[in-house]
């Protein structure tokens, strides 16, 4: 099996498919430090705390992760709470940083394997109809060429391994946002207990966490925002101006020490497999972060996927891999939906009338006042479970 990236996709698939004797190669473009290092999301559904345990990759988690059980909204003079266990029959999220993750995996896999190569960017997959599918790769300024019987492209939204797939299988859906966000990461510890949403006139803010002592905090901002053009007070003024119009609340500030500007898309790729080349995660598909969305899509994705190969392994059928594609995608695109919905619901259009402000409002409002409306934000937030066999 050759899997073709090791961010959270590719790592956890690995561990998967180990656990099952399964032999693969991960193959990863960039170097360690990279890859343990990429700020990225930060909200671990349960049933991606699951999978982790399920190969052994949780034990900083359990120590170190933080249980949620709730979020807060704000609004205009409003704030809500949204109780997770009381409107989903006991479900919680769990804060633990995508960086924490990937290092517990990649610490896993180099301790235990399969094998990991690092600086090993693939060119190409072809072959995919054939039943020996290879990827060419180059590491150390030598061309490679690895044989396999299946591949797994866990390469993100900028991979290779969809373009090697014939021309016209795919197709794919797409959606741009007229915004993008700011996120910045602080040695300040959470003037909150839980995350903080907030729409406002000026546009959304996001209040969350790393840990106790350090924040990970989101504005919306244009499209084609510099970083830079945000120092520190300027990024502090902006969420205390969302987060609290009326003041009365201030976060506690510190030095920012990362500030990038994350582009807002929406794409799904289908279907996500072709004869021997399977596709997981970001490689296809990408929510918009509001959701948080995007990191447990991934690990559900190699949960359906880590089953199906086990179960080819163990009774040679195909039945579970045939499924994959619409397995997932059924999960996707509801993932897709609520995302973009929490996305429109909370960010502000640059030309936003002032009618859908009161639409916006209206939702919140309903959000706050109505159990139903409530309990079903609160099961798409904390995630359902992934699909049994
Ligand atoms: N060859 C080898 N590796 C590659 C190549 C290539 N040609 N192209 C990309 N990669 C690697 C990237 O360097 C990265 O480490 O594939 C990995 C893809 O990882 P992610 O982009 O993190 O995607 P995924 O594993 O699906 O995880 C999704 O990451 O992007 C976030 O918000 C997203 O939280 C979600 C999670
Ligand atoms: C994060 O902490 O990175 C995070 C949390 C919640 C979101 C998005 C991002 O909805």
């Amino acid at each position: 099996m050759g899997i073709v990236g090791a961010g959270p996709a590719g790592l956890l698939l690995a561990r998967q498919l180990h656990a099952s004797g399964i032999d693969c190669v991960v193959l990863e473009s960039r170097d360690r430090s990279y890859v343990e290092r990429r700020q990225r999301a930060g909200i671990l559904e349960q049933s991606t705390v699951d999978a982790l345990r399920s190969v052994g990759a949780a034990d900083r988690l359990e120590r170190e992760a933080l249980p949620h059980d709730g979020i807060e909204l704000r609004f205009s003079r409003r704030s809500f709470r949204l109780d997770f266990p009381s409107l989903t029959g006991g479900r919680r999220v769990w804060v633990y940083a995508q960086t924490e993750m990937v290092k517990d995996l990649v610490a896993l896999q180099l301790k235990e394997g399969p094998p990991l190569l690092f600086e090993a960017r693939a060119l190409a997959v072809e072959g995919a109809n054939t039943d020996n599918p290879v990827i060419r790769y180059t590491r150390s300024g030598r061309e490679h060429t690895l044989s396999c019987d299946w591949v797994v492209g866990c390469d993100g939204y900028h991979g290779v391994t969809r373009h090697g797939l014939p021309r016209g299988v795919l197709r794919t859906y797409e959606r741009g946002h007229p915004y993008a966000w700011l996120g910045v990461l602080a040695e300040a510890p959470p003037a909150y207990e839980e995350l903080v949403y907030a729409h406002s006139e000026r546009g959304f803010a996001l209040a969350s966490m790393r840990s106790p002592q350090v924040s990970r905090l989101y504005l919306q901002v244009p499209n084609g925002t510099d970083p830079e053009d945000w120092p520190d007070d300027r990024v502090w003024d902006e969420l205390d101006a969302r987060l609290a119009p009326h003041g009365g609340w201030r976060l506690h500030r510190g030095p920012i020490t990362a500030r990038s500007v994350l582009p807002m898309r929406s794409s799904v790729t289908e279907p996500m497999a072709h004869g021997r080349v399977f596709l997981a995660g970001d490689a296809a598909h990408i929510v918009p972060p509001t959701g948080a969305k995007g990191l447990n899509l991934a690990a559900a994705d190699v949960t359906v996927l880590g089953r199906a190969f086990s179960h080819l392994n163990v009774t040679g059928s195909t039945r579970l891999l045939d499924t994959y594609s619409a397995t997932c995608l059924r999960r996707v695109w509801r993932a897709e939906h609520f995302s973009n919905l929490m996305t429109s619901l909370l960010h502000r259009d640059p030309d936003q009338s002032a009618f859908a402000t009161r639409l916006q409002l209206a939702q919140l409002e309903r959000l706050a006042t109505s159990p139903h409306a409530a309990a079903e934000f609160a099961a798409q937030y904390t995630g359902l479970p992934v699909e049994a066999e």
